[in-house]
């Protein structure tokens, strides 16, 4: 059976980023305190079906240890959402990727949440919750669901509403027959800029068990701790919690000990495991697919929470090649 059927309840997912969730920084989390379920980030089928294809396989690129990490898709072409789902699904996009002995995704996830301005005005990503492209976002589940053709699950990741609270949206999906739904406590107006509103994932819950016992509902907003998720899916009746910022914070959030653990880590500790992971990003990216200053985010979480660290910080952040900054650290 998929791996994602076996997890247990409540399962805790690491939440895609785009920039940050690379394999690197997924091999780091996984290595401190692993979530059950890893996304990729969100990456564009429109150019994987382009000319630009090459320079988008980065962001699905991934390691043979990674089990349990479901690929998520966006654009506005439903023939290139089913052909890329083809591809995944057949296994044939992950050994374009260099992997072999039948290792792939558990997954394919469709991004109908990400509020940025460059995706939505083309009404991609938010942009499909609004009612006049819910045609579009029904042929984009269904020619997703043609390509996979039942081998892997299919999952839609999306917030409130667009404008405002639409729970419409939400009957819409929850008659999809969706393997897993995630629902971001927030509407694309409100961006991140308000706390997520838990009562209102709570609905969803309610529309999920009359409409769709079998979809798997996942909350996600503002969460910091396990114990915390734990609390959220038992009140809201939900089968997994996302975490996303939460991980800048605590790079331990998925761990039982959370957070009194992380702050215990000490300065050495600490740099260590910055070190540890530049290592990985340079071995990984030897290409210079990645700009060195992505790293600049993790550089944050690391070195912090210590005397020095602000001075620290900014030697590091200025560091142009991973050399100089392995030997600053
Ligand atoms: C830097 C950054 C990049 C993100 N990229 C994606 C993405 O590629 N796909 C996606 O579905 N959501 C993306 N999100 C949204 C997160 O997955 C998540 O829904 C949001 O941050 C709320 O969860 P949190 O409060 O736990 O951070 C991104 C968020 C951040 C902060």
């Amino acid at each position: 059976m998929n791996y994602v059927f076996t997890l247990p309840r409540p399962f805790f997912v690491l939440a895609p980023m785009d920039d940050v969730t690379d394999t690197v920084f997924r091999q780091t989390v996984a290595q401190l305190a692993a979530p059950d379920l890893f996304f990729t980030e969100f990456v564009n089928v429109d150019g994987l079906m382009s000319p630009g294809r090459g320079k988008l396989l980065k962001k699905l690129r991934f390691a043979p240890e990674e089990k349990n990490l479901v690929a998520q898709l966006w654009g506005l072409k439903p023939e290139n959402f089913k052909a890329i789902a083809e591809q995944i699904a057949d296994g044939s996009l992950a050994r374009e990727l260099g992997l072999s002995g039948g290792c792939n995704f558990v997954g394919v996830d469709l991004n109908m949440g990400c509020p940025a301005k460059s995706e939505v005005q083309n009404g991609a990503c938010s942009a499909l919750i609004k009612k006049e492209n819910r045609e579009l976002a029904g042929q984009i589940i269904e020619a997703t669901r043609e390509g996979l053709a039942d081998r892997l699950p299919l999952s839609v990741k999306t917030r409130l509403g667009f404008s405002e609270v639409d729970l419409s949206w939400f009957e819409f999906l929850l008659r999809k027959n969706l393997d897993m739904l995630t629902v971001h406590g927030r509407t694309r107006k409100e961006m991140s800029k308000v706390p997520a509103q838990w009562d209102l994932i709570g609905e969803v819950s309610k529309m999920r068990a009359q409409l769709a016992p079998q979809t798997l509902l996942v909350g996600n907003g503002d969460v910091e701790s396990r114990a915390q998720g734990e609390q959220l899916a038992a009140q809201y009746g939900l089968d997994g919690i996302m975490v996303g910022r939460g991980v800048f914070a605590n790079p331990l959030v998925f761990a039982a000990a959370s957070p009194e653990k992380w702050e215990q880590y000490s300065k050495e500790e600490r740099i260590n495991l910055y070190r540890q992971q530049v290592t990985l990003f340079a071995d990984t990216w030897q290409a210079g697919e990645r700009n060195i200053k992505t790293l600049n985010k993790f550089c944050k979480v690391y070195i912090n929470g210590f005397d020095g660290a602000v001075k620290m910080r900014e030697q590091l952040m200025d560091a142009q090649t991973t050399a100089e900054l392995l030997q600053l650290l």
